[in-house]
């Protein structure tokens, strides 16, 4: 049995809003886009702009709350680029965070205490995988007392709802940024992004920033394109009004995987904690350097799997980072992305489940 890691799909339905869409000879700047913020604002209960990718969000965040020469923006290590790559866009310098722990895969309070220093100007948090990072509201809190912005980055988590807090992930921060990328459990049908906000203040910035045609004065150097495209936005303004079924698809998705995988021993294998997670991806821990072994027994099952993500090794190639991340170092050599999403089969979820009990047990 063949499992794909990703299974991307345009409806029956998209294909005729594309085509309606492209009849229509309006490709850029029209009401598409201006539906899908009004649709996005409704939906999360903030302000909202879309732009041309999730990089892009995280650029012009940090352009509008003033990051430039020699500021110090705090990142992940264990999430991918973009964000660390953003603030050097803008001129700041990032400042890698090492992860928590193994199989901990968010920042803590007691880490972004320890990193702050009167260099520091904001934190880019990441929401990894889908799971709301739990100190995200003392975090948020401590940044606020000492003046420092806080960016989350929603890419791994459009429409995660904190029951606790009655509000979504992306509501925490100063401005939350969203990756459209098509694997995301929102996407396009290429590259797109967009921004949330809790009010006026630097929505307006980034209004100015984000298309250089259509700001009536431009006051910043800094102003760039950025721009969505309304094929992009008809695509999402559909699927938009699934995400929350699709969230919850995934969800019981992840839980056969849970109840197939729990019960193997812990000395080989760490599963995600049930529960709260959107799932936009399932990534398992593998123990005693056995992931790549384990990898390639699946891929001898037809079943792909990915990592998310690698050792950041950007860090010393693109940013001249000279030290080692030790809790990473130990993590990324175990993580393994398995095969998730809203359309895959319980047949191959428990395909993929009986291959890896399999392994353990010869
Ligand atoms: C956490 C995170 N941030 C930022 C990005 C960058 O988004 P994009 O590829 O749309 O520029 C991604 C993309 O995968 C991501 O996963």
């Amino acid at each position: 049995m063949k499992v794909l890691f990703e299974q991307l799909r345009v409806s029956f339905f998209e294909k005729i809003l594309i085509q309606k869409q492209l009849n229509s000879g309006v490709f850029l700047k029209g009401t598409q886009v201006s539906s899908l913020e009004q649709e996005l604002a409704f939906f999360y209960g903030s302000k909202a702009l879309c732009v041309s990718s999730g990089t892009q969000a995280l650029v012009l965040a940090l352009e509008a709350i003033g990051i430039s020469s020699r500021d110090e923006v705090l990142v992940q290590a264990n999430t991918i680029a973009a964000g660390a790559l953003a603030v050097a866009q803008c001129g700041g310098i990032p400042i890698f965070m090492d992860a928590v722990d193994v199989g901990k895969h968010n920042v803590s309070l007691d880490q972004v205490k320890k990193m702050c220093r009167p260099e520091t100007k904001a934190l880019i948090l990441t929401h990894m995988y889908g799971e709301f990072a739990p100190e995200t509201k003392k975090i948020a809190r401590y940044l606020k007392s000492r003046g420092i912005a806080l960016i989350e980055d929603c890419s791994h988590a459009h429409g995660l709802w904190i029951e606790a807090d009655k509000k979504y992930a992306g509501q925490y921060g100063d401005i939350s940024c969203f990756s459209l990328y098509p694997t995301k459990n929102l996407g396009a049908i290429g590259d797109a992004g967009y921004l949330l906000f809790p009010d006026d203040r630097w929505r307006k910035e980034v209004l100015k920033l984000r298309d250089y045609s259509s700001a009536e004065k431009i006051t910043s150097y800094r102003s760039t394109n950025a721009r969505c495209d309304e094929i992009q936005a008809c695509v999402v303004r559909h699927r938009l009004k699934s995400l929350s079924k699709l969230n919850k698809l995934r969800q019981d998705k992840a839980r056969y995987y849970h109840n197939n995988l729990d019960m193997i021993d812990k000395k080989h294998i760490l599963v995600p904690l049930f529960g709260g997670s959107i799932y936009y991806q399932y990534v398992i821990w593998i123990n005693n350097g056995k992931r790549d072994l384990l990898r390639a027994w699946l891929k001898s099952k037809s079943i792909e799997t990915a990592i998310h993500y690698p050792y950041p090794e950007y860090a010393k190639y693109a940013f001249g980072y000279e030290g080692v991340f030790p809790i990473l170092k130990e993590t990324t050599e175990g993580l393994l992305s398995l095969p998730l999403y809203p359309s895959i089969s319980i047949k191959s979820i428990k395909y993929v489940s009986r291959q890896i009990q399999k392994f353990f047990e010869k």
